[in-house]
């Protein structure tokens, strides 16, 4: 994937994006061997980058699977100085971030890494990767709503995939219900808003699985690293 100079530059560690800038238009930085000092330039991963003279080393790709707490938000930083899920990452040296998002009171499984290539893929709304949730519910739902909820329900005058259901738990004295929902998309709130729109109102939601990846073996906080194999899986996935 092209990315801009500047950035490749601060990924690798050599200085600061601002920084990366000014070596740019100060006719520091060569690219294949033909200097250059316009910002906007893009170059691809098998370019030969230089900064006075000295290759850059490109840092390597990285992808980990993190167990997300409830309350912190899938972003790189927060205006609000909420703790975000990057700050459970401060021991790795690579400039991660979220593979998609999950809601700032969802737990569960989150991707987090700095291959932007892999990341688009997963999020192209064509590769339907599937995600399990599980959604502790207000109210019963009725075979109608599971009807539904399985087949599309409207959401934004949009209809939503079909989706598979399975009620884990009835708790009929607490009126609430313990549901898993495995569905494809990734619109905003996708799993509250399909429950919504049968009114029932998500009490509870926690990722358990994305594709065939799962949280055993984590608990809430914990991170670890993708193996070789998993992150090749998943590369294949839309093949
Ligand atoms: N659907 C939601 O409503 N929230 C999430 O965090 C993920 C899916």
């Amino acid at each position: 994937m092209a990315e801009r100079l500047q950035k490749v530059i601060a990924q690798a560690g050599v200085a600061s994006r601002r920084k990366a800038e000014k070596m740019i238009t100060a006719g520091q930085v060569t690219v294949n061997g033909k200097r250059i000092t316009e910002l906007g330039t893009k170059v691809e991963p098998s370019d030969k980058i230089e900064v006075n003279g000295v290759p850059i080393e490109k840092e390597t790709l990285h992808t980990y699977l993190f167990y997300k707490p409830r309350g912190v938000i899938s972003s790189v930083k927060d205006d609000k100085g909420r703790k975000t899920v990057v700050d459970y990452f401060e021991d790795v040296p690579y400039r991660l971030y979220p593979v998609g998002r999950l809601d700032y009171d969802t737990s569960g499984l989150l991707l987090m890494t700095n291959d932007g290539e892999l990341a688009n893929k997963l999020m192209h709304p064509r590769n339907e990767v599937p995600k399990v949730y599980v959604a502790k519910i207000k109210g019963l739902l009725s075979p109608e709503d599971i009807h539904s909820l399985t087949h599309g329900v409207r959401i934004d005058g949009r209809k939503s995939a079909p989706a598979k259901l399975k009620i884990l738990k009835t708790d009929e004295k607490k009126n609430t219900q313990i549901v898993q929902l495995t569905i494809h998309e990734g619109h905003y709130h996708q799993v509250k808003r399909m429950f919504e729109a049968v009114h029932h109102f998500v009490e509870k939601l926690s990722r358990e699985k994305y594709a065939f990846l799962t949280l055993k073996s984590l608990t809430s906080g914990e991170y670890r690293e993708l193996t070789h194999e998993e992150v090749s899986r998943l590369n294949h996935l839309s093949d």
